[in-house]
């Protein structure tokens, strides 16, 4: 039997940082960059391969559910929720999501290894079941993660989330066109989630009228997605970048790529994910996309990458 699997990117469009604090949310799924299984059967303990993630391979046995190795945890938790010890074959991971960028690089490696080792098994991952351990893995990632990675990466759809409370797929009115800018500097997430807690705690009032105003921000996108009012929502992003600048998690490369895209005619431009490193996001119409992508390599992005929403 061979059997392929796969799980996307995500990028968050709206509200990060204040999410893990309770305010919404709004991340959607990024198609062309996935992770992906092949799962074999072999009557030889569990090894699980990985191509083009820098690490050995993982031997059944000795996965334990408290390891700090992601792929050791999540083989380890997979096998105590399927009540399977030893699994047997093999699995073969690759991904092309830029690591420690804020592009789900993780959630979405979890997410196939935990479906590949329920093909393995021959048994069914229903998506909530899915979701629920790949964010246990998270906390390896994040410390205290808002689980919207993982919500959006295994579900495969754009949402509205509110953490604990809320999940909902989100209609985009019509085709909406994204630039991504890396920076080329990576950034653990957990550390820039542990800065913010820092500063929620020294400067409590002030992180709090952040947060509100970000969570604001964010419902106020939901409206403008589902109507496709694509200048305001673009105004939305550079405002929520602002505050993003005031909670500390941007950096002088970040806020020179989202400049230069607002120079080269985006509707608006913000951080996304963790900070401190990883990417930006541009809303561009049409026109704007080439200008944007050639401003954003001008001003030093490593990277650059078009997509699109709501396409279908
Ligand atoms: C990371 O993609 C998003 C953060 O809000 C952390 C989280 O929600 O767990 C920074």
């Amino acid at each position: 039997m061979k059997h392929s699997i796969s799980a996307p990117g995500k990028v968050i469009l709206f509200g990060e940082h204040a999410v893990v604090y309770g305010r919404p949310a709004i991340a959607a799924p990024l198609s062309q960059i996935r992770a992906c299984a092949e799962v074999r059967l072999t009557d030889r303990p569990l090894t699980v391969l990985t191509e083009d993630i820098d690490r050995p391979p993982l031997r059944w046995p000795g996965a334990r559910p408290d390891s700090n190795d992601p792929l050791e945890r999540m083989t380890a938790i997979a096998s105590q929720f399927f009540c399977a010890a030893p699994i047997k074959g093999e699995i073969a991971i690759r991904s092309n999501i830029p690591i420690a960028r804020g592009l789900g690089s993780g959630a979405a490696v979890s997410a196939v290894l935990a479906r590949a080792i329920a093909a393995l098994l021959a048994r069914e991952l229903s998506p909530d079941d899915a979701n629920a351990l790949v964010y246990e893995v998270e906390k390896l990632h994040h410390g205290t993660p808002s689980g919207i990675d993982n919500t959006v990466v295994v579900y495969n759809k754009p949402i509205y989330f509110v953490k604990d409370r809320r999940m909902d797929f989100i209609r985009i009115a019509r085709p909406m066109s994204l630039v991504l800018a890396d920076t080329g500097v990576s950034a653990l997430t957990r550390e820039t989630v542990a800065a913010v807690r820092k500063l929620y705690h020294e400067q409590h009032a002030r992180t709090q009228a952040a947060f509100d105003a970000i969570g604001a921000i964010a419902e106020r996108a939901g409206r403008s997605i589902e109507i496709g009012d694509w200048a305001g929502l673009g105004e939305l992003m550079t405002e929520n970048h602002k505050l993003l600048q005031a909670l500390a998690v941007s950096s002088p490369q970040l806020d020179r790529l989202v400049a230069a895209a607002l120079d080269a005619g985006a509707l608006g431009a913000k951080l996304s994910g963790g900070g401190r490193g990883g990417v930006i996001i541009a809303l561009v119409d049409g026109d704007t996309s080439q200008p944007v992508q050639r401003g954003l390599l001008a001003a030093g992005a490593k990277n650059v990458y078009a997509t699109a929403f709501g396409l279908t």
